[in-house]
C-alpha cells in the first residue's frame, strides 16, 4: 500500500519529546550483539523496518532474540563462529546499511548466503564493498555491482584499504570482515565518517585503534555481550530542527539526541544559517555523546555548504534543501555527488519537488543552487524516499497552500512514529491511502 501525506500550512511546532533510536547504532547493536558471546540487552532500539530487516536476517541465521518490544531487544549472542547457514535469501528491504554491513560479516563465514532487497536497494552501488571484500579473499557474485549478492563464505586475509569515497558503510563492512580475517585490517577514510562501528566494537571489548583518518583491528578476537542504550537519532531530529526553525512561533525540546561529532553537520549548517539551536544536558550514553536540543524559530540566510560538512550531514540534505528554500539568500551545495546514490537520487528528487512548489533549483552533478522563494502548495513525489517525504512534510508548515506528498510508506524504515509525533507537535498532517 502506498501512503500519501497531506500537509496544511500555518501552524507552529511546540512541545518536548524524545526522538526514536538512532538507525545506524541500532543496526550495529543487533549485528554485534548477534556475533558476541553471551547476552546483549538493547534499549532505545529503533523499531523501524530497516532495523527489523537486520533482526530478521540474524534470526534466520539461528540467533535467538527476544523482542523487540518498546525498544528492548535481548540477543543471545552466538559468537563470531556461531552463525548458521540461512535457508532463504536474507531480505535487507530498503536498507543499504543492512546489506553492506552484513556482506562484510557473511564474506567470512563457512556457508553460502544471498542478500536481496527492495527495488531501490537493488539500484544502489555494491561495488564499493565488493572491491575491498574481494581483495580480502571474499567470493561475492553481484549483478553488475548491484544486489542480489550471492556470497560464498571464504577464509579472509586482512588488508589496508584506502577508501575512495567517504563511506561509513564501506568502512564498517571492511572492519566487520576484518573480524574474520587473518592479520590486521585497516581502513583509511578520505574524510571523517560516522564512527559508531569503531566505538561499539570497543564497547564489546574488541580493540579498534585509530590514528588520524585510519582505523585498524586485528582478526581472530572475541566480542562479549553488552548492555546498550541507543541514543535518539539526530537524522530523525533533523526534520524537527527544520520545521521549528522555519515555522514562526515554534519552540521544541528534542530529548536524548545523539550528538556524535561525526553526525552533527546539520546543527553546524543550520546554525551558520542563523538557526536558534541550543544543546543542553550534555551527557554520554553507551559510549556516545547525547544532548537535549532546543530549537526555536529564526530567520535564515543562505550559505555555501563547506564540503567538509557534507559527510557529517550526509543524510540531512533533504532537510537542508527545504531550509535553503526558506532562507533570505541563495545557498549552494558542492561535493555532494554521494546524494545521488541514496535511497533515491536526492539531488534530482529534491530539485524536482522544490520546483513543483515554485522554488527555483539549479541542479549540478555534485550538488545544487537553491534560490529562496515563497513555497507554494502543490504535489510532490518522494519517490519512496523516507527522508524526502519528511522534509517536504515540514515544508508544508510555511507553504501558501496544502502540500500533498506521494509515496510516503517508507517513512516507516527510519521513523515509524513520525506522523504521530509531528501531529502532536502541531503539524497539520493527514495520512491518506492511495
Ligand atoms: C550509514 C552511513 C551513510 C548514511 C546511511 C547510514 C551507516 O551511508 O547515508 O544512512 O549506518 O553507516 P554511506 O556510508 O553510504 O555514506
Amino acid at each position: 500500500m502506498t501512503t500519501r501525506y497531506l500537509v496544511r500550512p500555518g501552524s507552529a511546532l511546540k512541545g518536548r519529546f524524545p526522538v526514536p533510536g538512532d538507525k545506524s547504532i541500532s543496526h550495529r547493536s543487533v549485528i554485534l550483539g548477534a556475533l558476541a558471546e553471551g547476552v546483549t540487552e538493547i534499549s532505545g532500539l529503533l523499531e523501524g523496518d530497516d532495523v527489523l530487516a537486520t533482526i530478521a536476517a540474524f534470526r534466520a541465521m539461528g540467533v535467538l532474540m527476544h523482542g523487540p518490544d518498546q525498544g528492548h531487544l535481548r540477543i543471545q549472542g552466538v559468537g563470531l563462529q556461531g552463525l548458521q547457514a540461512p535457508q532463504e535469501p536474507l531480505d535487507c528491504g530498503n536498507s543499504g546499511t543492512a546489506m553492506r554491513l552484513m556482506a562484510g560479516v557473511l564474506a567470512g563465514q563457512t556457508f553460502a548466503s544471498t542478500l536481496v532487497g527492495d527495488v531501490s536497494l537493488h539500484k544502489r552501488p555494491m561495488d564499493r564493498i565488493l572491491q575491498p571484500l574481494t581483495a580480502m579473499g571474499a567470493d561475492i557474485h553481484s549483478q553488475d555491482g548491484k544486489a542480489p549478492l550471492q556470497i560464498q563464505g571464504k577464509p579472509l586475509t586482512g588488508i589496508h584499504y584506502d577508501m575512495p569515497v567517504a563511506s561509513a558503510q564501506v568502512k564498517s563492512a571492511v572492519l566487520l570482515a576484518g573480524l574474520y580475517a587473518q592479520g590486521e585490517t585497516c581502513v583509511s577514510e578520505p574524510a571523517p565518517t560516522r564512527d559508531h562501528s569503531e566505538r561499539m566494537l570497543n564497547g564489546f571489548g574488541y580493540p579498534v585503534s585509530r590514528q588520524d583518518h585510519r582505523v585498524c583491528l586485528e582478526g581472530g578476537g572475541r566480542l562479549s555481550g553488552q548492555s546498550i542504550q541507543v541514543p535518539g537519532d539526530i537524522s530523525s531530529a533533523a526534520f524537527f530542527l527544520l520545521g521549528a526553525t522555519i515555522a514562526p512561533g515554534s519552540d521544541l525540546l528534542l530529548e536524548g539526541v545523539g550528538i556524535n561529532p561525526t553526525r552533527t553537520g546539520i546543527i553546524e549548517i543550520l546554525t551558520r544559517m542563523g538557526a536558534r539551536i541550543d544543546l543542553t544536558a550534555l551527557r554520554e550514553i553507551g559510549g556516545e555523546p547525547v544532548a537535549d536540543i532546543r530549537v526555536r524559530h529564526a530567520p535564515l540566510r543562505g550559505i555555501d555548504v563547506p564540503p567538509h560538512l557534507v559527510p557529517l550531514a550526509i543524510d540531512e540534505f533533504p532537510a537542508f534543501f527545504v531550509a535553503a528554500a526558506c532562507a533570505k539568500t541563495p545557498s549552494t551545495i558542492t561535493g555532494a555527488e554521494e546524494l545521488r546514490l541514496k535511497e533515491s537520487d536526492r539531488i534530482a528528487v529534491m530539485a524536482e519537488g522544490l520546483r513543483a512548489l515554485g522554488v527555483p533549483v539549479e541542479e549540478r552533478p555534485d550538488g545544487a543552487v537553491i534560490t529562496p522563494a515563497s513555497i507554494q502548495g502543490g504535489q510532490v513525489d518522494s519517490h519512496g524516499d523516507h527522508r524526502i517525504a519528511m522534509a517536504f512534510a515540514m515544508a508544508g508548515l510555511v507553504a501558501s497552500g496544502n502540500i500533498e506528498i506521494l509515496d510516503c510508506a517508507n517513512v516507516a524504515t527510519s521513523f515509524p512514529s513520525f506522523p504521530v509525533l509531528a501531529q502532536e507537535a502541531g503539524l497539520g498532517l493527514d495520512l491518506l491511502d492511495a
